[in-house]
């Protein structure tokens, strides 16, 4: 070979090769990020913005007036209908595939031919009184058959006959002053309580173990009429013949009541309906406020505090039973409710992740209504219908998510969470290995003041920072959300930011985020906490809750429940989308130290018990900062990523998802085996209201009236034992992984 040759090769491989890297660098100089925003490629913003401009606030109100025009029980043919209805349009909308995911479980209806009611009867059995059979029908449903009479789903059976007790709001702490302070005995009497406050299962738990033989329900204005508003169908206020249906079951998690643990599938083997998990022994029976004045009018017995007096034209006495003339007269409950296996649907619709499919963000509402539901809870699925129709639209236009997104329209939420729990336990081993974050969709809308967020710390700087991409929807209101929030409700305690509350229960996100420990939020628009003194809103699971008390009243220009579309459909498109996963440990770091300090302020009550029986919380303490060290760490190392490599991304994104996770016991808490997260759980005496560190509080609550203080002592030392490896075994997660 010739020298000049040689070099000319040479040359030319020296001119190929810099020709080459200079195209290389300049294809990787235009595909390079946009900004500086390591987490997201340059289309991402772009997407979002399309994506949230897309839901309309009249789709969302046609949605809504779709799905609110005939009553849709769960377990119902119309429940059916409206499930195949979602399916057809889900697929319509262009999702990869929809299912219908049918499972069989217990419900509870009362009987059609011998209806529910209580009676006044006197000394010679005659029922000289008797409570409503139905709500007067509100004008332009006069026809429509199957609207569903206000009943307590899962009553016992029965006629029991007594005396009445009135026990203010049926709280843990109102039977402690019944017992303790009034020393009246409610064993083998009625007891009537007034609705709010507190999860009305816990009410008849209560009353359970008082010795009650049955219990009465009922909705005084004082709780659920707001000042200045007129009745339905004039205003928002519950008229006086309304009243709120509602299940009364202390599930504890377990869904189905007959099968605890597994998805009721058709091979499943049940619990004979008399062992069911949470149902009452009771009969229970709610009424409205013109039945209760009937009930309450002629009471007997002593004067009860103020705090005891509600908003009606009666003494409010305690009882037990009748006074004066009326003393020979009894209350008597005739219940006829019968509980019933019955096929439920689920409708799973899915957009398969481009680059991580076995990754899962899911959005997850109930379909089912105990009547028209015109905002328990269509407001929210008509919001979760048009993020799917907004979803279509982009995947149309090419765009598909990092992640899988699946979508859930449950069945039988209304009968204690049934379909999303049996869901969570059909797919317990998938989700468990691959669920990212559960995002709830019930009711949109319960008042019109601003937004309202529950969730797990690590989702509080997503939801600010989403917030403040979307505009206010109050009129002539030139703000963000944010900013309209903030404004409203300013989180004073410690920082200068809008509220984020804990997650309690009551919603289908339980089997997601305290059983299988997936991080979870929900949002909704809500009232004036405040000012608002109402318990639910006023028309809370009554038959005037109707697309027309929304669009009248809540929403007319359907801006807010557009407002909380985006929010919903923002976080789940930031949660499938993100190269990174939007999770901030450091906020949960935050939290952990909050909530050890308050559990442990509230346990310094008793100082000197707790010196007696050597009680600390140091282990807690260090568990925290251990916490708190790993989390600024990862949060450090988040910083520095090379976002370039894909297998650096995923062990990160990893450690972020299964955060959550590393809260689970697998053993649950004491007596709830199904409520396993160790940092929250729905309070004992409240299933609606979240408990930070519910085992260390559990074991803390009315320790001073303990019959063996060394025993009940000994178990707060081993709770807070569990809380401290739980919390320092999920700090060691948070660990460079070698
Ligand atoms: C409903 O009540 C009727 C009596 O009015 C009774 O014959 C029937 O068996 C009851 N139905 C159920 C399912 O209990
Ligand atoms: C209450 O209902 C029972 C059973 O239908 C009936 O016998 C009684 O007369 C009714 N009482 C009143 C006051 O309407
Ligand atoms: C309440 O009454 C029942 C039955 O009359 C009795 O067995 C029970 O001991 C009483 N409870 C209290 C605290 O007095
Ligand atoms: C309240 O009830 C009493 C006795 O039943 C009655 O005399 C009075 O007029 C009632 N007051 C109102 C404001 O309805
Ligand atoms: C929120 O409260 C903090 C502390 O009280 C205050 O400094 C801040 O101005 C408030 N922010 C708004 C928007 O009202
Ligand atoms: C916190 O970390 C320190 C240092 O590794 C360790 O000694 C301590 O036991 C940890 N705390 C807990 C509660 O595990
Ligand atoms: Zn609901």
């Amino acid at each position: 070979m010739r020298k000049e040759n040689r070099v000319t090769r040479w040359i030319c491989w020296i001119v190929v090769v810099t020709a080459l890297f200079f195209l290389g660098f300049t294809i990787g100089w235009f595909a390079r990020p946009q900004h500086h925003s390591p987490e997201n490629n340059g289309r991402f913003d772009e997407h979002l913005k399309e994506f949230l401009n897309e839901m309309q606030s009249d789709q969302i109100r046609e949605h809504l007036r779709k799905f609110t025009r005939l009553p849709h029980l769960a377990g119902t043919e119309q429940n059916l209908k409206y499930a195949e209805q979602i399916k057809t349009e889900w697929q319509e909308f262009g999702l990869d595939s929809v299912e219908m995911v049918p499972y069989d479980v217990l419900l509870s209806y009362p009987n059609k031919t011998q209806p529910n009611y209580i009676s006044i009867v006197d000394p010679h059995g005659n029922e000289v009184f008797n409570t409503s059979l139905a709500e007067p029908v509100p004008e332009g449903y006069e026809g429509v058959s199957d609207i569903v009479p206000p009943y307590n789903a899962f009553s016992a059976k029965g006629q029991p006959e007594g005396d009445l007790v009135y026990v203010n709001y049926g709280r843990t702490e109102d039977f402690f002053q019944l017992e303790q302070e009034m020393k009246i005995n409610a064993t083998g009497k009625i007891v009537i309580v007034r609705y709010g406050k507190i999860f009305r299962g816990n009410k008849v738990k209560n009353a359970v173990l008082a010795g009650a033989k049955g219990i009465i329900m009922f909705t005084d204005p004082a709780d659920y009429w707001a000042t200045g508003v007129k009745p339905y169908p004039d205003g928002w206020n519950l008229p006086g013949g309304g009243a709120q249906r509602g299940n009364v079951l202390n599930l504890n998690g377990a869904g189905d009541p007959l099968t605890p643990g597994y998805p009721a599938k058709e091979y499943a083997h049940r619990l004979s309906p008399d062992q069911g998990v949470g149902l009452p022994r009771i009969p229970v029976h709610p009424i409205g406020f013109h039945d209760a004045v009937r009930l309450l009018e002629n009471m007997g017995g002593p004067t009860p505090p103020n705090n005891w007096k509600g908003a009606l034209n009666v003494s409010y006495r305690i009882g037990p039973g009748f006074a004066g003339d009326f003393t020979s007269q009894k209350v008597r409950m005739n219940i006829h409710t019968n509980n019933q296996v019955t096929r439920i649907y689920n409708v799973i619709g899915r957009i398969r992740g481009a680059l991580e499919p076995d990754r899962y963000v899911i959005l997850g509402g109930h379909r089912d209504a105990w009547v028209f539901g015109g905002i328990d809870p269509m407001s929210g699925a008509a919001v979760v219908h048009e993020i799917v129709r907004s979803a279509g639209r982009l995947l149309s236009k090419g765009w598909r998510p990092r992640r899988t997104i699946i979508f859930a329209s449950w069945d039988a939420e209304e009968f204690g969470l049934l379909g999303s729990t049996e869901w969570a336990e059909d797919n317990a081993k998938l989700l468990q290995d691959r669920a990212v974050a559960y995002i709830n969709a019930d009711s949109a809308i319960e008042g019109m003041y601003t937004l309202r967020v529950d969730c797990t710390p690590s989702l509080h700087t997503l939801v600010y920072d989403i917030t403040k991409q979307i505009a206010s929807p109050e009129q002539g209101e030139e703000l963000s959300l944010y900013d309209s929030w903030h404004r409203r409700d300013n989180w004073t305690n410690d920082r200068d930011a809008p509220r984020i509350s804990k997650l309690g229960s009551g919603s289908d996100f339980e089997a997601y985020f305290i059983r299988l420990g997936i991080a979870s939020g929900r949002a909704r628009y809500t009232k004036n906490q405040r000012t608002e003194k109402y318990s639910s809103y006023p028309l809370y699971h009554s038959v005037y809750e109707t697309f027309e008390a929304v669009e009248r009243f809540y929403d007319p220009s359907f801006r807010r429940l557009r407002a909380v579309a985006q929010v919903r459909g923002g976080l789940i498109f930031h949660l499938s989308d993100s190269q990174l996963l939007p999770l901030d440990v450091v906020e949960y770091a935050d939290a952990l130290g909050k909530y050890a300090w308050s559990i442990s302020q509230l346990a310094q009550q008793h100082r000197d018990a707790m010196e007696t029986y050597g009680v600390s919380f140091n282990s807690l303490f260090s568990a925290v900062e251990n916490f708190t060290v790993a989390a600024r760490g990862l949060h450090e190392r988040l910083q520095t990523l090379n976002t370039a490599d894909s297998l650096q991304v995923r062990v990160m994104n990893d450690q972020l998802m299964y955060l959550e996770r590393a809260f689970i016991d697998p053993l649950g808490l004491p007596g709830r085996p199904f409520y396993r997260h160790v940092i929250f759980a729905p309070s004992s005496h409240n299933k609606y209201a979240g408990e930070s560190f519910p085992g260390i509080y559990d074991a803390l609550f009315d320790i001073k009236n303990s019959a063996e203080p060394h025993k009940s002592w000994e178990e707060v030392k081993r709770q807070i034992s569990v809380a401290a490896f739980t919390v320092h075994a999920a700090a060691m997660t948070l660990m460079p992984p070698a």
